[in-house]
């Protein structure tokens, strides 16, 4: 099994909070992983700090076979991640094909800009890979929509697009579907699974609903509680796992019964 993302002991404490603690796990090259857990138990943190953006306390991260653990954040996104953010912000008056076009924050590319003679080519194919991404996305029709004519979901769909511009071989998403309608939120899931299955990359997506995580095709879920990885498994493990049914799905649970 070839390794994307290893986290290794990764622990952050702001002050006396310890927000993650202690954490491991790992993430397989053309494997998606869901990272789970109810609010304020360490997910964004954990992605803060595997993106670069926090130093963590303690503990090691490892990106495609290499030390990312003291890296900056456009040193890492060199490596081959995207991340999304958890709050999605667009340029509410561009279109979404412009909006594609703009690099996320933080993974600016001054080369791209100052490199006068191949600029032309560069803004073609970048323009080519949007309108890709957008049919990758099974969404072309949007392409000239306004950002601000958007749904919530269309707008986080069209997040998700702008960090696939890059073809990172590593993907954190965090929350890509909190607030989108059923529906959308399922073809969503769909659509990054087969991402992972035509393409090799990875993904690891944050979630905060176990019930629907089950249902959307993940190879393997890290379950968090209070900034500890409780258990990790298979959707089919963590549906059985005692302490998951105990903590999430309630005694009357898809988990096969409640006793034994
Ligand atoms: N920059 C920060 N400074 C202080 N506390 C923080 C910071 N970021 C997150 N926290 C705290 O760390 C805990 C975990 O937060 P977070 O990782 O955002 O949780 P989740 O994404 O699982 O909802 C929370 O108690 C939160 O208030
Ligand atoms: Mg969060």
């Amino acid at each position: 099994m070839s390794v994307a993302l290893k986290v290794d002991g990764l622990r952050m404490e702001f002050g006396g909070l310890v927000a993650v603690k202690d954490v491991s796990f790992e993430v397989a090259k053309g494997e998606m992983v869901g990272l789970i857990g109810p609010n304020g138990c360490g997910k964004s943190t954990t992605f803060n700090c595997i993106s670069g953006l926090l130093e963590q306390t303690r503990g090691r991260v490892e990106v495609f076979g290499k030390d990312a653990s003291t890296m900056r954040p456009e040193q890492i996104q060199r490596l081959g991640v995207t991340r999304t953010f958890q709050h999605t912000r667009l340029w509410r008056e561009m279109t979404v094909i412009e909006n594609l076009l703009v690099p996320p924050r933080n993974q600016f590319r001054p080369l791209d800009v100052l490199w006068k003679g191949r600029k032309h080519a560069a803004e073609q194919a970048r323009l080519a890979r949007a309108y890709d991404v957008l049919d990758e996305l099974e969404v072309p029709h949007m392409a000239h929509n306004l950002a601000s004519e958007l749904s919530g979901g269309q707008s986080k769909l069209v997040d998700i697009g702008r960090s696939m511009m890059g073809e990172p071989g590593l993907l954190l998403l965090d929350e890509p579907v909190a607030g989108v309608a059923g529906p959308l939120a399922m073809k969503i899931f769909a659509n990054l699974r087969r991402l992972v299955d035509e393409t090799g990359i990875s993904i690891l997506v944050i979630e905060h609903n176990m019930d629907f995580i089950l249902r959307q095709g993940v190879d393997r879920i890290v379950v968090m509680n209070e900034g500890e990885v409780l258990m990790q498994g298979t959707p089919d493990e963590v549906r059985s796992n005692r302490a998951v049914v105990e903590a999430y799905l309630g005694s009357a649970g898809d988990a096969g019964g409640e006793e034994e």
